[in-house]
């Protein structure tokens, strides 16, 4: 496994031009971002060797170098996500080899359900937590020594002064902003009514299927990460005539897109 991470990382270090300091990963119809970049370089994921490539609709995967607000970034346009059939530890190695890049920070965007009571369609959410409900865990297995410890401590998953910083950014933007505890399970299925009753019982402000696999693995390497959720549906357990789709889930996205763009730029500006 390292080997392999040693050795895409060396192919784009010889290809890209700078070492990025922050990576991105960008989730569904949320890649607007990569237009305010000046690129580089960029790659399609089956350019990369050893890259899983992305077929979920709506994803493009290309992996992006470039400078945003005067920084080296690379971003990941199109995630990888568990339910297209790869393992755990694939979807994640791309946050490794970014940490052999050199990045020492990580932004992670997400299209979740709403499941607080006080969210809206549309509403930006902070992730301050996450709980695990992936049946699987990235770091099962030998553990990688020389990336990080065999039992990593998660005591702050998300950056408290990342969180800070972006919570003032917002202020000063008039760009309202909720923060709260985001839920991670495999999908493919949106929840049942009883499911979202369940994440809302055990704490959880918003749902995906994404991120927390990419947070603990870069937590492992002592990557500081922040994230934020695009609530793009509620999740209505006695509602049954309002369920959600895909095409909602994207179109929400995209509309919310700019509020967070500017967000993660301004962070990044701030590095
Ligand atoms: N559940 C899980 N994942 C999601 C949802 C949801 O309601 N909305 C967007 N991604």
């Amino acid at each position: 496994m390292i080997e392999k991470i040693k050795k895409t990382a060396e192919f784009l270090l010889r290809h890209a031009e700078d070492k990025p300091v922050a990576g991105i990963i960008l989730g569904s119809g949320l890649g607007g971002l990569v237009n305010s970049m000046s690129v580089k370089r960029s790659f399609n994921y089956n350019e990369v060797p050893d890259f899983p490539v992305s077929t979920v609709e709506g994803h493009r995967g290309r992996l992006i170098f470039g400078e945003l607000e005067g920084k080296n970034v690379v971003a990941m346009q199109g995630r990888l996500h568990y339910y297209e059939g790869y393992s755990i530890q694939q979807i994640t190695f791309p946050v490794r080899v970014m940490k052999l890049l050199g990045i020492r920070h990580l932004f992670l965007s997400n299209a979740a359900g709403g499941l607080n009571k006080s969210f809206t369609a549309g509403d930006l959410m902070i992730i301050t937590d996450h709980i695990n409900l992936f049946s699987d865990n990235p770091l099962r297995g030998k553990n990688l020594d020389g990336l990080g410890p065999r039992f990593p401590e998660m005591s702050e998953p998300y950056d408290r002064t990342l969180i800070a910083k972006a919570k003032k950014i917002a202020k000063e933007n008039n760009i309202k902003v909720k923060s709260g505890i985001y839920v991670g399970s495999s999908g493919p299925t949106l929840e049942t009514p009883s499911e979202y009753r369940h994440f809302r019982i055990i704490g959880a402000d918003a749902t995906g299927m994404s991120t927390v696999p990419e947070v603990i693995v870069a937590r492992h390497m002592n990557i500081t990460c922040f994230g934020i959720s695009v609530i793009t549906n509620l999740a209505e357990p006695e509602d049954p005539d309002s369920p959600t789709t895909h095409d909602q889930v994207k179109s929400v996205a995209e509309s919310a897109e700019p509020k967070m763009t500017l967000i993660f730029k301004k962070l990044i500006a701030s590095l």
